[in-house]
């Protein structure tokens, strides 16, 4: 991944492969551009006429200098309109000049000077450069760049420009960015080497370097745990289902931020067996546990004061012959049952006991981010996840986090009314709740189990994984929403939302 540095050297005076400069909509010089040009003798925005290239949010030119400047190579990169042009356009912009960025070592750039707060500007690039330069190929022989011979991989940024609390921003950005990484890459990797108890030593290896504590609980735990969602989807699988319980403390006796995150590490349905195609990216179905590891390992590096823990359920669904069967009654944590009438409606009932496992500890608040539904997918497509709530202030704070993050999320109705579609004539709630409203009626299964703590949950289906390329994102993970979950947590430290005991 690369390194940032915060640098002063005039762009015209840098030593890099490649300077990347911001050009606004309509071929507007952004910051740099003018003495670039001078320098150059050349009319660079002429140039962008020439391809047509107008300045449109992620445009890209890539131009050799040919000896006449330091810089090796000049990236003219689109920001969009100039009034519009803040961090989120930064963000996005360094995630698609990454993305072609990558076979340069050494490169410099002006982005970060875009907007008007330059912190978030900082903040911004740097997690678009991590994101954007990142590639998944552990499992290539010959790996992706090398391919084409395009080494070195992108190794050193130099930021240019200067200001109190930039360096503190770059981390901060690539904190943020390398969490966001690390769950692609958990996500990323085939559920033949991620199983349950991979996920689970990944996140014990990262809670040990990070000075987390963690405990695992194995399936004999989880039996006498009385955890009957979590054993049950896994009892159709030869890989033994895992609770992972991780914690941070900041703030004495503070009531925690506790959140978890489906974690079925492949979802195939199990007995109401998915078809073919509907099961090539459910690897992905631990998505939300990802980001909430991930977003773990973040807080733990950012320290916020503020107490936050986590239990992550992991199972994988798999129809063998322990499987549960449609019809049968799981006892989860708390003594709550539910009647399984789909068995490819799994995440709620692992999702489940570490709800009420969770509430069990008091927290102020619990947040639960899971690819639960293709509903939700069909309702906001691929850019913008569903978050349901009991709590609107909490709901407001994450969709205010997600939003800052370039994660953005949109609301649905925690639809009371709706909870007829899940009443279940044998258990005290059922798996299924017909087709209309999907998203909704799983949303009122979670809140079963939440009691009275303000809960919010985040339908990541289809954002977690891309499974068509966009602009920013190549086909795979995308690590969402590990950024909101991290900025979310931040944002209540720094609102002193930690402090003490709140009431009950
Ligand atoms: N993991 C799926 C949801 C999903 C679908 C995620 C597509 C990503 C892309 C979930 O376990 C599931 O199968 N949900 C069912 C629920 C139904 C049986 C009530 C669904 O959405 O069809
Ligand atoms: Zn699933
Ligand atoms: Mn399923």
């Amino acid at each position: 991944m690369p390194t940032f540095e915060l640098s002063s050297v005039p762009p015209a005076e840098v030593a890099a492969d490649l300077l990347i400069l911001p050009v606004f909509q309509d071929r507007a010089a952004g910051p740099g551009v003018a003495e670039i040009q001078q320098r150059l003798g050349a009319d660079l925005l002429a140039t962008l006429a020439e391809h047509r290239v107008s300045g449109r949010l992620g445009d890209l030119l890539v131009i050799p200098t040919l000896g006449r400047l330091k810089a090796k190579n000049v990236m003219l990169v689109g920001v969009g309109p100039k009034a519009d042009a803040g961090a989120g356009a930064v963000r996005r912009a360094a995630m698609k000049a990454a993305r072609a960025a990558v076979k340069f070592g050494t490169v410099a750039t002006t982005l970060a000077q875009v907007g008007d707060d330059p912190e978030a500007s900082a903040h911004a690039l740097a997690e678009g450069v991590t994101l954007g330069a990142y590639r998944f190929d552990t499992y290539k022989e010959r790996p992706i760049d090398e391919a084409s011979k395009e080494k070195p991989r992108l190794k050193r940024v130099m930021v240019l420009g200067s200001g109190p609390g930039l360096k503190a921003a770059l981390r901060r950005g690539q904190v943020y960015a390398d969490a966001g990484n690390w769950a692609r890459d958990l996500v990323n990797t085939p559920a033949l080497d991620a199983p349950p108890s991979f996920l689970a030593s990944e996140a014990e290896k990262m809670a040990r370097s990070n000075g987390l504590r963690c405990k695992i609980w194995t399936k004999a735990e989880l039996k006498r745990g009385g955890f009957g969602g979590i054993l049950g989807v896994g009892s159709g699988s030869a890989n033994d289902p895992r609770l992972i319980e991780l914690s941070y403390s900041a703030d004495g006796s503070g009531q925690p931020i506790a959140i978890t995150g489906k974690g079925v590490t492949f979802d195939s349905g199990g007995l109401s067996l998915k078809d073919a195609t509907q099961m090539e990216w459910m690897k992905a179905d631990m998505g939300g546990a990802a980001a909430t590891i991930a977003a773990m390992r973040a807080i733990a590096q950012l320290k916020p004061k503020v107490n936050v823990i986590a239990a992550i359920p992991s199972s994988e669904n798999m129809p063998g012959g322990a499987a549960i069967r449609p019809g049968d009654v799981l006892r989860h944590r708390g003594g709550k049952t539910s009647e399984v009438l789909n068995t490819d409606a799994e995440g709620r009932l692992i999702l489940a006991d570490a709800l009420a496992y969770l509430v069990e500890k008091k927290p102020r608040v619990v947040i639960d981010s899971a690819t639960l539904t293709g509903a939700a997918m069909v309702a906001l497509g691929t850019d913008v996840y569903a978050i349901i709530g009991s709590d609107q202030g909490l709901v407001d704070d994450l969709l205010e986090a997600g939003c800052a993050e370039g994660e953005p999320g949109w609301q649905l109705p925690l639809w009371s009314d709706y909870r007829r579609n899940i009443e279940s004539t044998v258990a005290d709630v059922k798996n299924t709740g017909g087709r209309w409203g999907g998203a909704i009626n799983a949303g009122l299964f979670l809140k079963e189990f939440v009691g009275d703590t303000p809960w919010a949950h985040l339908d990541v289906a289809g954002t977690a994984f891309a499974e068509t390329p966009t602009d920013v994102w190549p086909k795979g993970a995308t690590g969402s929403p590990a950024r909101t979950l991290i900025r979310y947590v931040e944002t209540q430290a720094a609102r002193g939302r930690g402090k003490g005991r709140t009431k009950s």
